[in-house]
């Protein structure tokens, strides 16, 4: 469903140098990397955000870099993406909000009931009240129920693929478990094709078919959950060590 070939990709310095991954239709790939080794960078490109210097991304078949005009158009409209800290509109209510959600075309088309409509069932499906939050800036809104709007905004127009950038950062344990069920449940009920970045590895390597770790900017690891566990790699094992140390010091300070 999504495929990388070649990656490569710098700023003032390289970034990925080689990525070539393939996700399959239906599968859930959790990707793991230190931060700074440019996993949004490859989310990115899945949505020409970001051009590679070199090689292309093949959503469904349409390659974006090198494929005919409307290419574009063409995957954004297949692909939910749900942004690193929700990103939502700071003076825009959450109508508002999911609304950015839909692609202009089928705003043009639909009556004003059949949106509202979908931005009511959008806000139902992560679990959040619409009489309670509709009329709601993200002001008033927890840390949780920002991320849920951002999930909503990436649902609306139910898309074929998701691509979540670190959707359980800042949250706390509870929080962080619960939207991790929502990711997993939505990832099932709308039958979609899942790239996940993630921080917390445990969960990735629970609710993912594979996974992958981004380091120095190649793909250091692929595989299943299981093969991850038991990987030998040393720079796999000093990075796993790290994520939980950091993790149950963010736990002790009470951050996450
Ligand atoms: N638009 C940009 N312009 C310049 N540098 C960028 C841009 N986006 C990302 N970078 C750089 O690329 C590297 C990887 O970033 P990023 O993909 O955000 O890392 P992460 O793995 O934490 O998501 C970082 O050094 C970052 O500063
Ligand atoms: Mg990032």
């Amino acid at each position: 469903m999504i495929q990388y070939r070649g990656i490569y990709k710098a700023f003032d310095i390289p970034v990925l140098t080689g990525i070539d991954l393939t996700v399959e239709t239906g599968e859930m790939f959790a990707l793991f990397g230190p931060s700074g080794t440019g996993k949004s960078v490859l989310l990115k490109t899945t949505l020409g955000l970001i051009t590679p210097d070199r090689g292309d991304v093949e959503v469904d078949g349409i390659s974006i870099f090198h494929g005919q005009k409307g290419a574009l158009e063409a995957v954004r409209r297949k692909c939910g993406y749900v942004f690193q800290y929700a990103a939502l509109f700071d003076s825009l209510n959450v109508y508002d909000n999911v609304v950015m959600g839909l692609p202009e075309q089928e705003l043009a088309r639909m009556s004003r009931a059949e949106i509202a409509r979908k931005i009511w069932d959008a806000i139902e499906i992560v679990n959040l009240d619409p009489h309670e939050v509709i009329a709601k800036t993200p002001a008033e809104l927890s840390g949780g129920m920002k991320k849920r709007v951002g999930i909503a905004r990436a649902i609306v127009g139910r898309p074929e693929i998701l691509l979540w950038d670190e959707p359980t950062t800042g949250l706390d344990p509870i929080n962080t478990t619960a939207i991790e069920r929502l990711i997993h449940r939505l990832s099932e009920e709308l039958e979609v094709t899942s790239l996940l970045v993630t921080h917390d590895i445990e969960g990735g390597l629970e609710m993912c078919d594979r996974v992958g770790m981004l380091e120095g900017g190649l793909l250091r690891f692929i595989g299943t959950p299981e093969e991850f566990r038991s990987c030998p790699d040393p720079v796999v094992r000093a990075f796993v060590d790290r994520q939980a140390a950091e993790a149950a010091l963010d736990m002790m300070s009470g951050t996450r």
